[in-house]
């Protein structure tokens, strides 16, 4: 029942859309305040993907790979990154350790997220930012690259983002984006990127997202268990895209997509 309504406002009322994930990610980053939990992606896994890690990154691999993976098809050190929806700040940390960008700076849209971040990760080439993919708030053409994780489904007007990020890229820059959507979705996504962007690089990574979440399911079960209340759990299940879950199923069934791109600015 739950679900039904919400797939109704997600596809019919995208100002309320946008409004329901920012309560959601706002109340995340109020109730579950631990350190310990960096990433909210699906991950990747791929047999012929295997980055070494450290100890500590060791326990984040997968939703880790998703970060590492799509930064390795661009360059980043010595440049000025932007992140649109940084979450809990994990891939901001592990791209500046792992890539060396001159600066980076992590932005969204949860007040409490961004306060986690600011007391989790003190570095001198990285800064958090409270702020909207559709009015992001920095000068034209700062960024050499604009990093995106699983983020922009969540957005009341994809083309606005888009507009957004081409206003703040240098000329020729580029927008590294990985996310879900429908087959549908994905047509009217497609098109409006090519309005603005070239494509460098596309994959369809639907296969990889569920090896990892076949590989993560259990022990996001627990998180949720222990984090949330039990009246959320089915919601939040599907949310983390657990094994069975009703999202899970519609990756399995090909109902939802996972894809990323490299794009140059046009
Ligand atoms: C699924 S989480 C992914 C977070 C992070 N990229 C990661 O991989 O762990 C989606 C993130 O997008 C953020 N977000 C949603 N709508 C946003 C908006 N309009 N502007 C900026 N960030 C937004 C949410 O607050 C949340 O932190």
């Amino acid at each position: 029942m739950i679900s039904k309504l919400l797939k109704l406002i997600f596809r019919n009322f995208p100002v309320l859309k946008g409004k329901l994930w920012k309560f959601w990610y706002t109340y995340l980053g109020s109730k579950v305040i631990t350190p310990e939990l960096k990433f909210m992606n699906y991950g990747y896994f791929s047999d012929d993907f295997k980055p070494q890690l450290s100890q500590k990154d060791e326990k984040e691999r997968f939703p880790i790979h998703l970060y590492h993976y799509l930064c390795s098809k661009s360059s980043i050190k010595n440049l000025r990154i932007l992140e649109v929806g940084s979450g809990r700040g994990g891939g901001a940390d592990y791209i500046t350790r792992i890539f060396f960008p001159k600066e980076y700076h992590a932005l969204d849209i949860s007040t409490t997220a961004i306060q986690l971040c600011k007391s989790f990760y003190k570095k001198d080439n990285l800064r958090f930012h409270v702020g909207s993919a559709d009015e992001l708030p920095f000068d034209n053409q700062l960024f050499d690259v604009v990093i995106n994780v699983e983020s922009s489904h969540c957005y009341p007007n994809f083309n606005k983002f888009l507009l957004e990020v081409k206003r703040v890229l240098k000329p020729e820059g580029q927008l590294l984006i990985t996310d879900f959507r429908s087959n549908s979705e994905f047509s009217d996504f497609d098109k409006l990127i090519n309005e603005n962007f070239e494509i460098i690089a596309y994959e369809d990574i639907t296969d990889n997202i569920l090896l990892a979440l076949d590989k993560m399911s259990e022990k996001r079960k627990k998180q949720i268990k222990y984090f949330l209340p039990k009246f959320l759990f089915n919601i939040s299940s599907s949310f983390a895209g657990i094994k069975g879950s009703e999202l899970y199923e519609s990756f399995v069934k090909r109902e939802l997509v996972y894809h990323m791109y490299v794009l140059k600015s046009v």
